[in-house]
């Protein structure tokens, strides 16, 4: 499917955008169910918007799943968002039909195996698709990203290979789990909160936020079209006049 979304003239999309999933125990509280129930119909807004993001010529789409952080929470309810991990990446594989990359970031080695090889098996299969990437953030952290970055970087220069004065900031860059994907332009974060909670802080250096009262359950098409037009007219400067 070709982009299909015909926006204004002139609007200018996004190469990467960022969506922090939040908002999602609130809508189940809304509605007096468990919060696992917000988590299920979160995933199922997920597969919309990354088909729409698609449709909307998006090139990179990161999602923020599960941070470094939210291990904090009750047991019941992590057990119950790592089982729909392991359910919706079975489903991920239809993404793979429509041309899409599926890669993830963040530290695996804290998820199951079972988890950790399924992830490893739709990456791989969907390696040379280039319609777009679908980026998952599981167990990620932005913080623990430029740890895990600078910690390679310790390793060459404790071996000697590389003097501490010579250490680029694009060096650090591409040693962070996101490699060689581009910076993010937008951040998207629904539900009322405004803050980036650790997503993609190195990233993000100069993105733009899009926030929205809207609940992630209830996120739209149309919502993701308002921030794509929103992002088109503000005016990104990088530091320049
Ligand atoms: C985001 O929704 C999903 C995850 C963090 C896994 P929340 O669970 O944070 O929903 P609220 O913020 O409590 O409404
Ligand atoms: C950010 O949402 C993490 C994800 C959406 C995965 P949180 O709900 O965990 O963030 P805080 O705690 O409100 O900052
Ligand atoms: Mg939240």
């Amino acid at each position: 499917m070709a982009k299909t979304v015909s926006f204004p003239e002139g609007t200018q999309v996004p190469c990467h955008v960022g969506v922090i999933m939040d908002g999602n125990g609130r809508w189940a509280k809304k509605r007096g169910l468990p919060r696992k129930f917000g988590h299920r119909e979160g995933a199922k807004t997920f597969r919309e918007i990354t088909r729409h993001a698609k449709r909307c010529g998006i090139s990179y789409i990161t999602y923020y799943a599960f941070s470094t952080e939210n291990w904090k929470r009750p047991k019941d309810e992590v057990d119950a968002i790592m089982e729909l991990f392991e359910k919706y990446l079975d489903e991920v594989r239809d993404f793979i039909e429509e041309n899409i990359r599926v890669r993830f970031i963040g530290d695996r080695t804290m998820l199951s195996e079972n988890l950790q090889r399924k992830m490893a098996s739709v990456e791989e299969d969907s390696k040379d698709f280039d319609s777009m990437t679908l980026v998952l953030a599981i167990n990620y952290g932005g913080q623990d990203d430029i740890v895990h970055s600078c910690r390679q970087l310790a390793e060459m220069v404790k071996k000697g290979e590389l003097e501490p004065e010579d250490i680029t900031a694009d060096m650090l860059e591409s040693r962070l789990y996101t490699e060689d994907i581009p910076p993010c332009d937008l951040v998207i974060r629904p539900s009322g909160e405004q803050r980036l909670s650790n997503f993609l802080i190195w990233q993000a250096a100069y993105a733009e936020f899009y926030y929205t009262n809207i609940l992630w359950p209830d996120f739209k098409g149309e919502d993701l079209e308002k921030a794509v037009i929103a992002y088109s007219e503000r005016n990104r400067r990088f530091g320049g006049v």
